[in-house]
């Protein structure tokens, strides 16, 4: 029993933008112990097939499953969307399905905007699990493959992303959405820009948030085991691929939590 008590949580994503989901749930659960694995060899999956990124999500979690985990929170929305390919006997968490679920909750005139990898959008996610939620809703898509590469290069503040995000973002104002997911793990990042692209009438959805309410149902429930309270969590950072640049920008996404020092594996 003491076994079970002790077993960590998984958390991976496909580099760092993950990391917004794992401070969210640090915060939420701060007696859980964690394992982050950020699979930094491999990024970006948005712009890979579903075959490949099933592929990729299959091993990281069975990799996690070494590491013996109670459950694995899937934080990256690419590898979430293609899920049902994957084969896995672990408890596994998207982030598609809860995100859904708050902004069912958010909109008020049932117009839902996505935006989200190329893959996350060619799989459809959101608009499955949004239909599902509601048939009358209508769900507006854009892919904004530029973002990511925009966030990884610390150009939040700037001017051209502003830009960029503006662009993205004119056709889903044009059709009057009134609540927007934010359907990939680097957007909460770009907060501002979006914000001053879509104004103060639309609602944004992340997916931190939505993956935390679920996971405190599931602890509530006793689906998931809490961790015994005796002391605070421990977090270990995992990578593929090592770089000065992931241990800088991890302790600014995780800042004011304390930051380990990056451990590479080597994952097949
Ligand atoms: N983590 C990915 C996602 O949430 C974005 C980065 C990538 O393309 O790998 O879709």
């Amino acid at each position: 029993v003491g076994l079970i008590f002790s077993q960590p949580i998984g958390v991976f994503d496909s580099g760092l933008g993950g990391l917004t989901v794992l401070k969210a749930l640090m915060i939420a659960f701060p007696y859980e112990d964690f394992i982050y694995l950020g699979d930094t060899a491999r990024i970006p999956y948005g712009s890979k097939s579903s075959t490949t990124i099933a592929r990729y999500t299959e091993k990281n979690i069975r990799f996690l499953q070494s590491r013996n985990v109670k459950a694995v929170v899937v934080a990256c929305n690419s590898a979430s969307s293609v899920l049902p390919q994957v084969q896995t006997d672990a408890l596994v968490y998207n982030v598609i399905e809860p995100g859904a679920l708050v902004a069912a909750t958010m909109t008020e005139n049932k117009r839902i905007g996505v935006i989200a990898t190329r893959a996350t959008v060619l799989q459809k996610a959101y608009v499955q699990a949004l239909e599902k939620i509601d048939r009358e809703f209508q769900v507006y898509q854009q892919a904004c493959p530029l973002l990511v590469p925009l966030v990884e290069e610390g150009w939040e503040e700037d001017p051209l992303t502003n830009l960029v995000v503006y662009r993205y973002l004119t056709p889903l104002i044009s059709v009057q959405i009134d609540t927007l997911i934010l359907g990939c793990t680097h957007y909460p990042v770009l907060t501002g820009a979006i914000r001053k692209a879509v104004g103060n009438g639309v609602r944004l959805v992340d997916s931190a948030t939505a993956i935390v309410d679920l996971l405190k149902k599931d602890f509530s429930s006793g689906k998931l085991a809490p961790r015994t309270p005796e002391s605070t969590g421990t977090l270990h950072l995992l990578a593929t691929d090592v770089s000065d640049a992931f241990q800088a920008q991890a302790a600014r996404i995780l800042s004011p939590l304390p930051v380990p020092a990056l451990e590479v594996v080597d994952i097949h």
